[in-house]
């Protein structure tokens, strides 16, 4: 039987890297999705495409992976959730992804979560949300070496999250929609960057570790000000979590220029999003996106709005 499983992006709005240290984060899925296709293949191999970003591979038992076409980035990520989640029977796997790869919003753990539940789908496995999520961390955390369970529970349930010391979800109000601009750069390595921010907590550890704490007590405060949608504050929380985000070492010249374009063209906060060192920023500017992303246009840069998606994993 054919399955389909699809998967939104998400974006950080507070707490990226100090979630490594059990401090508290808040993200959302945006409405950009990647879908994962299954189905039967009456060849002797197992072959995986996306004609949207150019991927062609297959797998077959005598020669094992063969890559045809593009990368094997985002694929490592399927290839892990086949070796754990699949049998050895060929199948036709199609991906088409809306979210920009490698620029920290999610692809990977979007794509992880919709090949998990389009398998689950495909083996008629009766499947929950939380083990879609437990099992696409695991799959992140195989592929990456190092990732908190962040994106791979967004990706999954959808919505905004407050994911608090206690690695436990709660779903938060806040009114975002029309709000959010992103815009990206290729990014650097995740692993790579936590690795950073590591390095440097060790030379200054106490330093390092009252950010830390800042960035989880903004990131609390941001909670609130989301629930009682006051705009002002929020703004300048995320101002504030930028000034820690650049203390910690994870800022670039480009991210920056982009923060300040976008503040200076009317943002009410913008910051990094997600591991820094190049990737993303997420500006704040309710019913005034496109100035913001004109703006950045301009400059050069990529940027796209981006709404909240209710919906997290859906299976069809
Ligand atoms: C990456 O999207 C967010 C980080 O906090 C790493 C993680 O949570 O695994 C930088």
């Amino acid at each position: 039987m054919d399955s389909m499983a699809s998967a939104p992006g998400k974006a950080i709005l507070f707490g990226e890297h100090a979630v490594v240290y059990d401090k508290p984060a808040i993200a959302l899925a945006i409405n950009k999705r990647a879908t994962i296709t299954i189905k039967e293949s009456h060849k002797d191999y197992t072959s995986i495409k996306s004609d949207n970003i150019g991927l062609e591979a297959i797998i077959s038992p005598e020669t094992g992976l063969k890559l045809k076409k593009g990368e094997i980035g985002i694929l490592n990520y399927i290839l892990k959730a086949l070796e754990f989640y699949h049998d050895s029977k060929p199948i036709k796997i199609k991906l088409e992804i809306e979210i920009p790869i490698g620029a920290g919003l999610g692809s990977s753990a979007a794509v992880t979560v919709a090949t998990i539940a389009a398998l689950d789908k495909y083996h008629k496995r009766k499947t929950t949300l939380p083990s879609i999520a437990k099992r696409a961390h695991k799959v992140e955390l195989e592929v990456q070496g190092a990732a908190s369970p962040l994106d791979t529970s967004i990706s999954t349930h959808g919505g905004l999250i407050y994911l608090n010391e206690e690695k436990k979800i709660d779903q938060i109000k806040g009114d975002l929609k029309d709000s959010l601009v992103i815009g990206y750069t290729q990014s650097e390595d995740t692993a790579k960057m936590v690795k950073l921010v590591k390095e440097r907590m060790e030379r200054h550890p106490t330093i390092i570790n009252h950010i830390m704490d800042a960035i989880a007590h903004t990131t609390k405060k941001a909670k609130k000000a989301l629930e009682t949608n006051d705009k002002e504050c929020l703004g300048e929380l995320m101002n504030i979590n930028q000034g820690l985000l650049d203390a910690i070492g994870v800022n670039t010249r480009s991210l920056s220029d982009m923060i300040y374009t976008s503040r200076e063209a009317g943002a009410l906060g913008s910051k990094i999003t997600g591991a820094g060192g190049g990737g993303s920023i997420i500006a704040y500017s309710p019913n005034r996106t496109r100035k913001i992303i004109e703006t950045l246009k301009r400059k050069g840069y990529n940027a796209m709005k981006a709404d909240p998606s209710k919906k997290g994993v859906i299976i069809e």
